[in-house]
Formats: C-alpha cells, sequence, structure tokens
C-alpha cells in the first residue's frame, strides 16, 4: 500500500513546469472554419460543499464552471476577465494549441491575467475530439475549484464509434479541503503537508448521506436524473490536487470509450481508477429495475479504509421511474491489497486506431510505431528534500523556478541569463538545486519521455502544449 502524502504532488506539479518543450508547430486557421465565442467572468464565490462555508472560484458564479462545447477545428475567443484578488492564469488542459501555442496558460509560455484585468485567448481546437477541461494553473487555485468541462465533437462527416447517445451527462470528482486555497498554499511554502483531504466532491457538492454515521446531515449532494432503457456518454474527470479515486456506479457496466483525446477499444468496466487530471468516457445504459435510486462512488485509492470512508464522494443516479432512494452499503472497489490493479487496468486500455479521423503526427506520418524519436529524456522524481532550508521535489535534480521575465519574452527578444537550455536527458549524480533549466527539444522532433518515481506516492504530471501520445 502506498503512504498518503499529497506534498510531493502539489510541488511537483511546479517542478514540472520545466517540462517546457521547444517543440511548436504554427498552423493557420482554415477560413470557413466556425468561431465560438464566449465571455468568462472570474470571479470569488461562496459555497458550503461539506458543510462548511468557504470561498472558491467561480466561472460566469458556476462552480464547476460552464462547459466549452465545440466541434474538431472551431476556433475559440475566450474572453477572461480575472476578479479574483490576485493574478488567475487557466490551462486548457489537454488542447493542443496548435494555434497561438503559447496561449497554453502555464506560466512560461503564457502570462496571468493580474486582477482586475481581462484577456482574451483565442486559439483552434485543430484535428482534435474527446472529453478535457480547463482549470487553474498557479498559486494553488486548483484546490478552490476554476474548473469547467471542455467537449470537443467530431465533425458531421466523421462518424461516431458507436450510436449517437441518448444525452450527454459531465462528472466532475475531486479531493477537497474544507480550508481555503491560500490557506493550503500557505501550508505547502511552510513546509508542511496538507493532510488527508476532507472529503471528495462531486460536481462541486458533497457526499448523499448512505451513512448517518460517516456523513453528517445538510450536505447538498448530486443528483444525476436518467430515464430508463437509454444509453448516456458520461464524461468523468479528476480535477483534484493528488488524489487518485476509483469511480463506480452501483449495479452499471461502464463502457469505456474514449480517453484523453482518444477513442478507444471499447470494453465494459465495473470500477476505474481516475487519477488526477484524467478524463474518461464511458457509455452507460440505464439496464437496471429501478427498485431504488443507485450510488454513484469515487472513492480515494492507495489509503487506509479509515480515511477512505472520509475521502469518499456519493452522488445518485436516479431513474424516472425508480421506486425509492439508494440504502445500503456502498459498491465495493477495487481489492486494496492488489497492488497492481491500477497499472494492470491502464494497461487494458487500447488506442482504437481506426476510429476517428487521421492525425498525422508532425513528421507527416501516420504510422505512429515508425516514428523516429530524436531526444529521449528519462525525469524522474524522489521525495521531497530540503535544498537551501526550503522542502522541494526535484526532476532529475532541479526545481524549477519561474523566472520574472517570462521564458517566450526571454526568447523572442534575446534577453541573456533568463533560462539555460541546460535540463538533463537523465538524473544526474549531483546534490539537487534551484534553476530555471529547460529541455532543449528539437523543431519538428519526437521525444520520448520516460517517466521513473522513485518517490512512494502516485504522481500526476501536466503534459502541455503539445500532443502526447502514450506509448507504455
Ligand atoms: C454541444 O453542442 C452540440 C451542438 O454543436 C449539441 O448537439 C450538444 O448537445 C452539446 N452538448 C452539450 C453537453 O452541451
Ligand atoms: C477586455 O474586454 C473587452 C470587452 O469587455 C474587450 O473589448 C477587450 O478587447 C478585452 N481586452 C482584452 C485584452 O482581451
Ligand atoms: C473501432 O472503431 C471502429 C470505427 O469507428 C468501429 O467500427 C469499431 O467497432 C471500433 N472497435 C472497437 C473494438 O471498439
Ligand atoms: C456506517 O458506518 C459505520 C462506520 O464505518 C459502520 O460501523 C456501520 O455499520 C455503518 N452503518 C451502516 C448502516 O452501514
Ligand atoms: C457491456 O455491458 C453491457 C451490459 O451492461 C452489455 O450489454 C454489453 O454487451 C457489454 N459490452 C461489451 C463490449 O462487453
Ligand atoms: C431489481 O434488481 C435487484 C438487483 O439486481 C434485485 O435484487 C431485485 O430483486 C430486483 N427487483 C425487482 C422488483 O425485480
Ligand atoms: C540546442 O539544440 C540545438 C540543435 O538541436 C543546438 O544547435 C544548440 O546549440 C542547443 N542549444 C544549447 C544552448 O545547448
Ligand atoms: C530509484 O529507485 C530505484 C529502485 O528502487 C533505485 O535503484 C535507484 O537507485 C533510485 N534512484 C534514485 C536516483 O534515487
Amino acid at each position: 500500500m502506498l503512504p498518503y502524502s499529497p506534498y510531493s504532488s502539489i510541488s511537483f506539479l511546479l517542478s514540472s513546469l520545466s517540462i517546457f518543450a521547444a517543440v511548436l508547430l504554427v498552423d493557420v486557421a482554415l477560413a470557413g472554419d466556425p468561431f465560438v465565442y464566449l465571455d468568462w467572468d472570474v470571479s470569488y464565490i461562496s459555497v458550503s460543499p461539506l458543510g462548511v462555508k468557504q470561498q472558491v472560484i467561480g466561472i460566469n458564479g458556476q462552480f464547476p464552471g460552464p462547459v466549452m462545447n465545440v466541434t474538431t477545428n472551431w476556433n475559440a475567443v475566450m474572453n477572461i476577465r480575472n476578479n479574483l484578488d490576485e493574478p488567475f492564469l487557466v490551462t486548457w488542459n489537454g488542447l493542443q494549441q496548435r494555434k497561438n501555442s503559447w496561449q497554453d496558460g502555464v506560466l512560461g509560455t503564457n502570462c496571468p491575467i493580474p486582477p482586475g484585468w481581462n484577456w482574451t485567448y483565442e486559439f483552434q481546437v485543430k484535428d482534435q475530439i474527446g472529453s478535457f477541461f480547463y482549470c487553474p494553473s498557479i498559486n494553488f487555485q486548483k484546490a478552490a475549484g476554476g474548473y469547467g468541462g471542455i467537449i470537443v465533437n467530431n465533425r458531421d462527416v466523421i462518424p461516431l464509434p458507436f450510436g449517437t447517445p441518448d444525452g450527454d451527462i459531465m462528472i466532475f470528482i475531486s479531493d477537497w479541503y474544507t480550508k481555503g486555497y491560500k490557506e493550503l498554499r500557505k501550508t505547502l511554502e511552510d513546509g508542511n503537508d496538507l493532510g488527508i483531504p476532507d472529503g471528495v466532491l462531486f460536481n462541486g457538492l458533497g457526499p448523499y448521506r448512505y451513512n448517518e454515521s460517516i456523513v453528517p446531515d445538510g450536505i447538498t449532494y448530486e443528483k444525476i436524473n436518467v430515464e430508463p432503457g437509454k444509453t448516456y456518454r458520461i464524461r468523468v474527470h479528476n480535477v483534484g490536487i493528488s488524489t487518485s479515486l476509483n469511480f463506480r456506479i452501483q449495479n452499471h457496466n461502464l463502457l469505456l470509450v474514449e480517453t484523453e483525446g482518444s477513442y478507444t477499444v471499447q470494453q465494459n468496466y465495473t470500477n476505474m481508477d481516475i487519477h488526477v487530471g484524467q478524463s474518461y468516457s464511458f457509455l452507460v445504459t440505464m439496464d437496471q429495475n429501478a427498485s431504488s435510486d443507485y450510488y454513484m462512488v469515487a472513492s480515494a485509492r492507495f489509503v487506509s479504509p479509515d480515511t477512505r470512508n472520509r475521502v469518499t464522494g456519493v452522488a445518485i443516479l436516479h431513474y424516472s421511474n425508480s421506486q425509492g432512494s439508494a440504502s445500503g452499503p456502498l459498491p465495493d472497489g477495487p481489492d486494496e491489497a492488489d497492488t497492481y490493479f491500477s497499472m494492470n487496468q491502464a494497461r487494458s486500455i487500447r488506442w482504437n486506431v481506426s476510429a476517428g479521423a487521421a492525425r498525422p503526427n508532425p513528421q507527416g506520418s501516420f504510422r505512429y510505431g515508425d516514428i523516429t524519436v530524436t531526444d529521449v529524456y528519462v525525469l524522474l522524481n524522489k521525495p521531497a528534500e530540503l535544498i537551501n532550508g526550503q522542502l522541494r521535489t526535484t526532476l532529475n535534480a532541479i526545481s524549477y523556478v519561474a523566472p520574472s521575465t517570462p521564458l517566450k519574452l526571454a526568447q523572442q527578444f534575446n534577453v541573456p541569463g533568463v533560462y539555460k537550455l541546460d535540463f538533463p536527458n537523465r538524473m544526474m549524480n549531483r546534490p539537487a538545486k534551484f534553476d530555471t533549466s529547460i529541455i532543449n527539444g528539437t523543431y519538428k522532433g519526437f521525444t520520448e519521455i520516460i517517466f521513473q518515481n522513485n518517490d512512494s506516492t502516485v504522481q500526476s504530471y501536466h503534459m502541455d502544449g503539445y500532443a502526447f501520445f502514450v506509448v507504455g
């Protein structure tokens, strides 16, 4: 079993920004591709998902924020106004940004929007399909919400590799703390652990009271209304900070059809481990007798049973002909003693290469197996250690420091000394250090990145700005 320590993945998110791939392509938006215009107002709103009133980040007053629903090749023009009291930066997780690649919403390529200011992003969702989400990328604001869904639909001329679902349901699951994000941020900056989350939210709401001694009274929970016999596409995103969650729906199969922008070989699962940052689409058929409502569960993985009771989200699946409320114990998740379950499940997912539009790789080939790999990087992380008296995690023994001059500006105007293009392609036998050390990518090259987790907790990476494919 893996000990639970959210600290390392937090600062890890910071250090992973050093994977600044210089492999950027320019694509010209085709005239004729439609434009969608969105106006988003980012502000604090007050909610009490776990019964404790707290300030979260809402988009247009909503938590979770509005869904960006577009179709392959559409152009999105998004005017975002920051009404927070500090800079805000939003990243379009999974979108490839092949036009205006610097608008990917991470420090280094993209400046934050100062408080009281607005900024208009414009990019094309070129050659993409799938389910993604956006979220804040700096200042630990992700722990306060600010997220929402992104749907990229197939163009009409490209058929779905399954029958058109009867409905589309968006689910966000996340670990959650009742402390505000600024307090959590300070805890981390002081070198302390965040401790165990206070709960798991389903679409920004606390758990259904499935057990009176575990869930307090008066919590508003999520209820998903469905019609018997219909099949829904359920898009599930883990938008949390560091907790891997097992997602399941009582008595219902989850037919996996898509993940991270690729259609998969279709397979049934009774539950799915969804790690931080991951997005999955399942087809779920309402094929049960509705003798009662059904539980939808997202429970923490790799924790003790006591912790899991607390760190479990529960929503309700309600058939229109339901005979009563859900009761009794929650459906079981995977056997926690089965150390390899999660890895084996991930490996059971196969890309359906004949589904959807063919997407050539940047070397112009449709054959991914024949790619010429130009660079190989082994990125190794270890438990946090003290560097100059500060507790930090590292990649290849380097803890990334964001420079005051943005990387892209430094590059554009040849400002010396802002960054170094010397990020090592493997672990170096030298003490850990702070640095602004960047990968020297090869233009139009193909980089193989191998992650080696030498920590004792699960790590998740935000691979930003370009097309990444899991190959092993
Ligand atoms: C997204 O937009 C399409 C039309 O472009 C519509 O058919 C679909 O219902 C919308 N989906 C959601 C989840 O809003
Ligand atoms: C700010 O928003 C206004 C409209 O509210 C818009 O006209 C202007 O272009 C926006 N500015 C930027 C930099 O996006
Ligand atoms: C893969 O996609 C093709 C094309 O849409 C579809 O016909 C086929 O059923 C899919 N295969 C599996 C195993 O899901
Ligand atoms: C509620 O949870 C407690 C603590 O885990 C357990 O002892 C009890 O049996 C549960 N009650 C029901 C009705 O399941
Ligand atoms: C998945 O399970 C459903 C029942 O819930 C069944 O009808 C369907 O045939 C299964 N599909 C696959 C590909 O196993
Ligand atoms: C409905 O399904 C449940 C679970 O499969 C079963 O236990 C129950 O007896 C069924 N009820 C009716 C009225 O068919
Ligand atoms: C980066 O790589 C290019 C060629 O791949 C090379 O010419 C250049 O010297 C490298 N820059 C540094 C700072 O190592
Ligand atoms: C990483 O872990 C492996 C396996 O436990 C160990 O052999 C190796 O020395 C570790 N490397 C570092 C740099 O800590």
